[in-house]
Order: C-alpha cells, then sequence, then structure tokens
C-alpha cells in the first residue's frame, strides 16, 4: 500500500505532480481561460461584497492559510485575516454577517477548528471548508466549500495536502479577482498558465533534488537547531519547512520571515547554525541577498533553495538546491518539495518513525 515507498510520507511527496494536477483538474479551463469552482460562483456576492475574510486553521494548514492571505489580498483585493483557531475562538472575536469564514483542513475533524467555525456559524458568518476528507465534519457543516482531492493522506506530516490548498487558494484568490476586476484578463491568463505548469515542474523538482537532499541531510543530523527564512509568499513556506523538520526529526527549527532575522535571532548564528533559505528570483531576491550575507558574516551554514542559474545567492550557500521558475505566489508550491525531503532524510537518518511522529496525531479531535 506504500507503492514500493519505504514510508507513506515519501510516497505522498511524490505523489504531489498527480495531487496539485488533481486538486486542479475540472476547475481550471486554461484554454477557456475559466476557473470553475460552484463553491465560490454560487456565493460570489458573498465573497464579493465581504467585509473581510477570516482564515481560521491549525498546524500546516494555517501555514497555508497565510499564503492565502497573500493571494486573495494581492489578486482580489479584499482585506484576509488568518488565524490560529484555537487563538480565534477563545477571544471573544468581533464577526459578523458580512464577514466570510474559510476554515482549512486536511482531516475535516481538527477540534479547534470545527469549534471556532460554530461559533462564526452563530455569529452568522458564511462559512467556507477547504477540506481534504470528503464528507468529514468541517465539510459537513460549511455552508459551502471546496475539496482539495490529493487523496488520503496517511503519513502525520502533511505534505500533500498542503500543496494541494495552497493550489485551491490559488484558485479560489485568481478567480474571485478576475470576477471582482482587480485582476486584468492579460495577467489572469497568464497565471492560470503557469498554474497548469505546476505539476510539470513540481516532477522535475522531485527528479533533481531527491538525491541531493538526501546528501545534504547526512550532514545535519546531529544537528540540534534549524532556522527557515524567506520573504513574502516564502515566508509561511519558512514556517512550514520548519514545522517538517521539527515534528519528525525533533530537531528544534524556527521559520522566521527573513528581515526578521536582525530583530533577535541574528543572534543564535554562529558556525553550527544551518540556516534554510528560501531565495527565488521573483520575490525581494536583492533584499535576500543582504540578508545571505548577513549570514555568511556570521559563518552560520547556509542551505539556499534558488532559482536555476542562480548565482549571487549561490556563490554565497554551503548547499545549493535549484528549483523551475514561477510566479512568486507559486513559489511556496515549488519551494516546499525540496525542504519536505530535506526532513524526510534528515529524520529517516536519525532513526525517527516518520509516519507516525512520537506525540502526535494525524487528526487533533481534542482540544
Ligand atoms: O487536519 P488539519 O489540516 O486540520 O490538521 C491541522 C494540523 O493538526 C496539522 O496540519 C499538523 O500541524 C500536521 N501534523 C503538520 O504536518
Amino acid at each position: 500500500e506504500k507503492g514500493g515507498y519505504e514510508h507513506f510520507m515519501l510516497k505522498e511527496i511524490f505523489e504531489q505532480p498527480k495531487s496539485v494536477h488533481d486538486t486542479m483538474r475540472g476547475r481550471l479551463l486554461v484554454d477557456e481561460g475559466i476557473i470553475k469552482m460552484a463553491g465560490i460562483w454560487d456565493h460570489v456576492e458573498k465573497f464579493k461584497n465581504a467585509n473581510r475574510i477570516i482564515i481560521i486553521a491549525c498546524g500546516t494548514s494555517w501555514h497555508a492559510g497565510l499564503i492565502g492571505e497573500y493571494l486573495i489580498e494581492e489578486y482580489a483585493r479584499i482585506p484576509v485575516e488568518v488565524e490560529y483557531a484555537s487563538e480565534f475562538r477563545y477571544r471573544n472575536p468581533i464577526i459578523t454577517d458580512k464577514d466570510v469564514v474559510i476554515a482549512i483542513s486536511q482531516s475535516g475533524e481538527t477540534a479547534d477548528t470545527m469549534a471556532a467555525l460554530k461559533l462564526a456559524k452563530e455569529k452568522g458568518a458564511f462559512i467556507y471548508g477547504i477540506c481534504n476528507v470528503v464528507d468529514s465534519s468541517i465539510a459537513r457543516i460549511t455552508d459551502a466549500g471546496s475539496y482539495t482531492h490529493a487523496g488520503p493522506e496517511i503519513g502525520v506530516a502533511s505534505t500533500k495536502a498542503f500543496t494541494a490548498q495552497l493550489t485551491i487558494l490559488s484558485l479560489i484568490a485568481l478567480k474571485l479577482g478576475k470576477h471582482n476586476g482587480n485582476l486584468g484578463n492579460a495577467e489572469f491568463m497568464s497565471l492560470i498558465a503557469e498554474l497548469n505548469a505546476l505539476p510539470k515542474k513540481i516532477e522535475e523538482v522531485l527528479s533533481t533534488t531527491h538525491e541531493l537532499t538526501q546528501s545534504i541531510a547526512k550532514d545535519f543530523v546531529n544537528a540540534t537547531n534549524f532556522l527557515y527564512l524567506g520573504r513574502g509568499y516564502n515566508y509561511p513556506a519558512a514556517l512550514e519547512g520548519a514545522l517538517k523538520l521539527k515534528e519528525i526529526s525533533y530537531i528544534h527549527a524556527e521559520g522566521y520571515p527573513a528581515a526578521e532575522m536582525k530583530h533577535g535571532p541574528i543572534a543564535l548564528i554562529d558556525e553550527n547554525m544551518p540556516i534554510v533559505i528560501i531565495a527565488p528570483k521573483k520575490g525581494h531576491y536583492d533584499k535576500i541577498v543582504s540578508n545571505v550575507q548577513e549570514i555568511k558574516a556570521r559563518r552560520g551554514k547556509i542551505i539556499a533553495v534558488v532559482n536555476k542559474g542562480d548565482q549571487q545567492v549561490s556563490e554565497m550557500a554551503d548547499y545549493v538546491i535549484e528549483i523551475p521558475e514561477t510566479s512568486e505566489c507559486f513559489s511556496p508550491i515549488i519551494a516546499s518539495v525540496p525542504l519536505q525531503l530535506l526532513a524526510y532524510y534528515i529524520a529517516v537518518y536519525r532513526g525517527a518513525n516518520v509516519d507516525q511522529p512520537r506525540n502526535l496525531a494525524k487528526s487533533v479531535t481534542v482540544e
């Protein structure tokens, strides 16, 4: 059932060209220049007239939500807030019937997310679900929703569900932006062509980084700490990279927006600190270059995720992972893949139980 892979997690990482494709299937009609999503379309006025969209989720799904905020604000120009479900539900939040609340949950069973949704519903908000598991509790209580169609995810560490969530959020942002006139036709067309190209690019990145991440992992088996840095769309990707590493390898890891480094974490940097930096060309590249210079000056060990042919960051980095170029807004979908592999192999070399990490459950049905 693991399809020849040693763990479900590895199988699921390798399924991503297909799962991202499945998430777009029947929705993204590139030739017609259309995104079809009944859940959105049937309620498009709710979205269009919303005061704001509040995204609630936990863990990896919350990271997807942060990227969703960037996407929806950039392309649909609707204000978005992202909250941990557990914080939202206990702080007497201000919710009105002009709010749209989107819950993101792979399992559709997360207790805090479910309770936060119930609260939002009671206060009159329109509630929308982005779930992977069909007919799950969250999928059932929401007014409408879009399934991610990533297929069953067995590994406790979420991988293909995350990239599928990003795919759905991209579709929603572009659809809303096109509908409300904030996204012009030419840009819309070029973005959907990029979306359509993602499965192939994920396939490419899997084949070019699989052995590489394995060999990098060998050098960090005994690391005790890691920093992950990214800017813009790749700041949440850095958070997600760090979460993957800590949950399966039990190495302490923290993700940060790269510019926040100088507000504290830079004090941690010495020759023993590995730092994963996500630095694609489109996405504040010059700023990232100066962050890398600051790390280099303190002799941190730099593992850089860059676009093919990159020079400036690559020259300074100790390890270089090249990924194909895409639009900035979709770059986390590609950049996350080698970070999943890196976390996976570090955990495997440490002898950890990758699919069933200690203390964790696949769905957290208690608060
Ligand atoms: O099923 P959900 O998406 O609601 O789960 C949320 C988190 O519990 C989940 O993403 C968790 O953080 C994963 N183990 C991360 O890999």
